[in-house]
């Protein structure tokens, strides 16, 4: 559980403050003495603090400072960042509810600021028995005289200034808050689903995970069994579970609201791997160390169109989740295995920890049926888009979507999950041919990041983007609001691109 945050236009009654302001001009009046107001100049200018606390007897105040800071994102960011500081100041002292007080002219800091406190208060807690350190804020009140409109009037909406929105939208949707909580909600699902260990998370239980969260916000939802797949030739993913004892699933969510936005679908596929051994090729040492995060793909996936369906957007999406987990065992793939792909193409399988390619080989074939305009994958695919960036931000390529991209981009940098394109060149694609089959899964250990990305491109015919998100999508330290463990990278991502890409109106759809 996370906070759930309100718009409040009352009057301020005494409790848990945060005033956010960007001069001492602005400073409310009422709220601070004299000698308080020189005590916060001396800490903003001279000790560049940029949140200050003041206790009273029965409630705190703290005032963020904003920065000047000319870049939109990264203004956003520190409010984020300073929304957590504030959070976890708060939760110490077990508060359950806080306002937060904007004097701003409009609300995106505001209303990042409330996501960070949100963010940085998940905790993944079901298996711990011993509460004491659980986190108590349950209300984040946004008291702002920009975002105080009654939310049932669609011209009050005003539209944000960073985020364009389409006439379409604004009328449609309910309000930023509304739609923030939602988005928020949705990330916590999605930690929640990468936190959860292999001994609960089968890829059976994440196909029933992802139908309840289906069914909640009226989404069509299909589980493909492992006999529907045999049916279907699913050998990628077939192949991988042939060492698991737990059989395989693939699971359809599908968005299609009346007088969609979009007459082809954006297909979101996302890699399922619900624990990752390497197979026979078995990581060594600490190398298997939370690897039960490599199904935060499909994840982020199920969580992106959860919040768009719950917020009842006017597109059309599906996301694709193949799961299974890759363990050694009697009839695992072994180095050398040939097997064929749900498309009929035959790949060499010269080690078996490069699996995730082989999964969502299958998964981008079958996304055809459905005529996409655009085809995003999401997966924690390789060892070298960490090496080549770390865990700030994911690895993007695309194939015939420079243009989508570049809106992605925009989006990546607005919510901070930022992207870094690598180039698709032919010369990587020549690397995974094959002397025995049409493809292997492995290339040189040079740009490994891309030769992953071109063995799947041979499996589309759309627009296509890819994103390794295998550095942030799992953090083994706390990271701000970021949090421990899962992240929900991709989530906020997937959902911005959404207003973004229909704002910008790409011939396509
Ligand atoms: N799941 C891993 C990639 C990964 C690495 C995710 C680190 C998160 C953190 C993937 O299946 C894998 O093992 N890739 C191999 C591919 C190699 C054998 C070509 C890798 O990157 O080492
Ligand atoms: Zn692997
Ligand atoms: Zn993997």
């Amino acid at each position: 559980m996370i906070p759930s945050i309100t718009l409040t236009n009352k009057e301020q009654e005494l409790g848990h403050l945060v005033v956010i302001v960007s001069k001492f001009s602005k400073l409310p009046t009422g709220i601070f003495s004299a000698a308080e107001k020189t005590y916060l100049k001396g800490q903003v200018e001279t000790l560049k603090q940029d949140v200050v606390s003041f206790n009273r007897l029965s409630y705190c105040i703290y005032v963020y400072f904003i920065k000047e800071e000319h870049d939109p994102s990264k203004r956003l960011e520190a409010s984020r960042n300073a929304g957590d500081k504030v959070a976890g100041l708060f939760n110490a002292q077990k508060a359950t509810r806080v306002t937060i007080f904007d004097t701003e002219p409009d609300g995106d800091l505001v209303l990042a600021f409330a996501e960070g406190m949100a963010l940085g208060s998940y905790q993944f807690l079901k298996y711990k028995r011993d509460r004491e350190n659980e986190n108590t804020l349950q209300e984040i009140e946004i008291y702002s005289k920009t975002l105080e409109e009654p939310e049932n009037d669609p011209s009050s909406l005003r539209p944000s200034s960073l985020v364009p929105r389409p006439s379409s939208f604004v009328t449609r949707h309910a309000s930023r808050v509304t739609e923030l909580n939602i988005v928020l909600e949705a990330v916590a699902l999605c930690r929640d689903l990468i936190n959860e260990p292999n001994s609960f998370l089968t890829a059976t239980v994440f196909s029933k995970e992802v139908e309840k969260i289906a069914n909640e916000v009226g989404a069509k939802v299909e589980v493909l069994n492992k006999q529907k797949l045999a049916a279907l030739k699913m050998g990628g993913l077939l192949g991988v579970n042939q060492g698991s004892h737990e059989p395989p699933t693939f699971t359809v969510m599908e968005w299609k609201p009346a007088g969609s936005l979009n007459a082809k679908p954006f297909v979101f596929a996302g890699k399922g791997v619900v624990y990752d051994t390497g197979g026979m090729n078995l990581k060594p040492g600490d190398s298997m160390l939370n690897m039960k995060d490599d199904m935060s793909g499909a994840a982020a996936v199920a969580a992106a169109v959860y919040a768009i369906a719950k917020a009842k957007l006017p597109v059309h999406v599906v996301g694709l989740m193949p799961a299974t987990d890759n363990r050694p065992g009697e009839k695992a793939l072994v180095s050398g295995d040939i097997i064929t792909m749900n498309n009929g193409m035959t790949v060499e399988v010269l080690n078996t920890d490069a699996e995730g390619r082989l999964i969502l080989a299958d998964a981008l074939s079958y996304a055809k049926k459905y005529d996409p305009a655009l085809v995003i994958d999401l997966a924690t695919l390789t060892g070298a888009a960490v090496r080549a960036i770390g865990k700030f931000g994911a690895v993007a390529m695309q194939s015939n979507a420079a243009k989508e991209l570049e809106i992605f981009k925009t989006s990546g940098y607005h919510v901070f999950e930022r992207l870094v394109e690598f180039p698709m060149w032919d010369e990587y694609g020549e690397q995974i041919k094959s002397d025995l089959a049409d493809l292997k899964n492995l290339g040189p250990a040079e740009a490994g990041m891309i030769t992953a990305a071109k063995f799947l491109e041979k499996f589309t015919s759309y627009p296509y983007i890819h994103l390794d998100i295998a550095g942030p999508a799992f953090l083994d330290k706390r990271d701000s609001y970021r949090g421990q463990g899962g992240t929900g990278f991709g989530v906020r991502l997937l959902f911005d691109f959404i207003f973004r890409y229909f704002a910008t109106s790409l011939p396509r759809h």
